[in-house]
C-alpha cells in the first residue's frame, strides 16, 4: 500500500500577459549562453518566434532555431530534430509551441543529454538523469506539456503514440503567456482546451493514491489521486468550463484566453502527478492509426469513459457536475454524477468535437485491435478507477464508435 504522495511541476512557472518577454533573464539564471528553439512554420509566420528572439538577443544569449515541428510528431521527426541539433550543441532548450513542439524539444534534450536514440527512452522512467535544462512556452492551451512529466510521440510503423515519462522530463521553468495564444485556430483551441479538460477529469477520478497499484521494483512519475492532485484538478475543471466555449466562438477574448492558459497548466500540474488513465490509453492507438489530433481523440471518448468508469467514482463525478457549473441542488448523488458527464456531452457539442469515433473515420475492424494495443499501455491503464479488461476496453469502444 502507498501512504506518501510527492508533487513536482516545472522548476518555475512565470505566468502572465508578456511572460515571454522575460525569457532572456530565465535562459540566464539557467547558465545557458546558446539555446535552440524548437518551433514549427506556422508560428513562425505567426509571429510567435519573434516574440522570443526579442527578449533572448537583449540577454546577449545565442540561439539556433529548428521550425521543423509539426502537430503529433514522429519518431522519425524527433531523430531528425536530435540531428539539427548535434551540428551546434545548445546548453539548454525552448519548445516553443503546442504540446507537439514542447515535446519534440523534450526528446531531443533527452537524447542531448544521455546519447542513444529516442527509442530508448520510451515507457516509465527509463531516463538515467537529468536532461538539458528546459523551457517550455506554451502556444496552446492544453496538453500541459510545459510542467509534465511526458513527451508523446507517434511511432508510425506500430500506429501508436508512445510516451516518454520520467520526472527528468520536467522543464526547467515553463513561461505561459496567454497572449501567445490569441492566434490559436477555433479546432486547435477545441481540442486542446478538452485535452486539458481530460486530463483534469481523469486526475480527480484517477484510482487512489492509497491503492495504487504500481508493482514492486517499478517506479513512476505517476501515483494515483491524492489531496493536491484534487485541489489543481478541481480548479482546472472550472476555468475549462467557464472560459472554453469562450474561447473557441472568439479568439481575441483575452480573459477567455488567460483563463484557459492557466486551466490547461493546473491540469498538467494534476495528471502529470496523479495520471491519466483510459481515455488516453485508447486514444494512442486511434491517434496512432487514423492520425486524428490527439485533443479530437479524447475529447470524442471522454463521455465514453467516464460512462465506464461512473460505479467506481459516483461522488466524484457528482461534484464534477458542480465544477462543470451544473446545478445539482435536490438531485441525488447518482443523479448529479450523470449529469457530469451529460455537461461534457453537451461541451463537447458546442466546441465541434466529434460525437462518435466513426466522425474520425474510425471503422468498426479497428476496434479490437485498439482495445489490445490500450490495454498494453499499462504505465497509464493502471491509473483508471475501475478495472478494465480487454474486452470491456473493446465494449467503450463500440459504445463510442
Ligand atoms: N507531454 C505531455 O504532457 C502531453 C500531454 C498531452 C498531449 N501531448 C501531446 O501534445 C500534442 C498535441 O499538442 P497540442 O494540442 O498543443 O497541439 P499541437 O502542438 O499539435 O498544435 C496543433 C497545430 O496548431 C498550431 N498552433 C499551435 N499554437 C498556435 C497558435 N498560438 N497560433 C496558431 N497556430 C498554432 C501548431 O502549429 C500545429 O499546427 C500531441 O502529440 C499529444 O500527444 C503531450
Ligand atoms: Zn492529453
Amino acid at each position: 500500500m502507498r501512504t506518501t504522495w510527492t508533487f513536482h511541476s516545472a522548476g518555475t512557472l512565470c505566468f502572465g500577459q508578456n511572460a515571454v518577454a522575460q525569457l532572456g533573464e530565465i535562459a540566464r539564471r539557467l547558465a545557458a549562453q546558446r539555446v535552440l528553439i524548437v518551433t514549427d512554420q506556422i508560428l513562425v509566420r505567426a509571429g510567435l518566434l519573434e516574440k522570443l528572439c526579442v527578449p533572448l538577443r537583449d540577454a546577449g544569449i545565442a540561439f539556433d532555431v529548428f521550425d521543423g515541428g509539426a502537430p503529433e510528431p514522429s519518431i522519425a521527426l524527433a531523430e531528425e530534430c536530435v540531428s539539427y541539433a548535434r551540428r551546434s550543441p545548445p546548453q539548454a532548450l525552448i519548445g516553443l509551441g503546442g504540446g507537439s513542439n514542447m515535446d519534440l524539444a523534450k526528446i531531443v534534450a533527452t537524447v542531448l543529454a544521455h546519447g542513444g536514440d529516442c527509442r530508448s527512452y520510451l515507457g516509465d522512467d527509463q531516463i538515467p538523469g537529468p536532461v538539458l535544462p528546459l523551457i517550455c512556452v506554451p502556444t496552446t492551451a492544453g496538453t500541459g506539456s510545459e510542467v509534465s512529466a511526458s513527451s508523446v510521440l507517434t511511432d508510425t510503423e506500430r500506429q501508436m503514440k508512445v510516451g516518454v515519462l520520467s520526472n527528468f522530463l520536467r522543464p526547467a521553468a515553463a513561461v505561459v503567456d496567454p497572449l501567445l495564444t490569441l492566434s490559436c485556430p477555433p479546432k486547435v483551441t477545441a481540442d486542446s482546451g478538452i485535452d486539458a479538460l481530460t486530463h483534469a477529469i481523469e486526475a480527480y477520478t484517477a484510482v487512489d493514491n492509497e491503492v495504487f497499484p504500481l508493482p514492486p521494483g517499478e517506479r513512476s512519475a505517476y501515483q494515483g489521486r491524492n489531496p493536491f492532485g484534487d485541489m489543481v484538478a478541481e480548479k482546472a475543471i472550472r476555468l475549462i468550463a467557464a472560459n472554453l466555449r469562450q474561447a473557441v466562438a472568439d479568439g481575441t477574448n483575452l480573459a477567455a484566453r488567460e483563463a484557459m492558459a492557466l486551466g490547461a497548466t493546473l491540469g498538467g500540474m494534476a495528471f502529470s502527478n496523479v495520471g491519466v488513465a483510459a481515455v488516453h490509453a485508447l486514444e494512442y492507438p486511434i491517434g496512432g492509426a487514423v492520425h486524428c489530433s490527439h485533443g479530437a481523440g479524447n475529447g470524442c471518448l471522454l463521455p465514453y469513459v467516464m460512462r465506464f468508469n461512473l460505479p467506481a467514482r459516483v461522488p466524484h463525478f457528482a461534484r464534477i457536475a458542480g465544477f462543470l457549473g451544473e446545478d445539482t441542488a435536490g438531485l441525488s448523488e447518482l443523479d448529479a454524477a450523470n449529469l457530469g458527464i451529460a455537461a461534457v456531452e453537451q461541451l463537447k457539442q458546442d466546441i465541434g468535437i466529434p460525437a462518435r469515433l466513426r466522425d474520425l473515420h474510425v471503422t468498426p475492424e479497428q476496434l479490437p485491435v485498439f482495445a489490445e494495443k490500450a490495454f498494453a499501455v499499462k504505465r497509464i491503464m493502471r491509473v483508471n478507477p475501475r478495472a478494465a479488461t480487454v474486452t470491456e476496453l473493446e465494449e467503450i469502444l463500440r459504445s463510442a464508435w
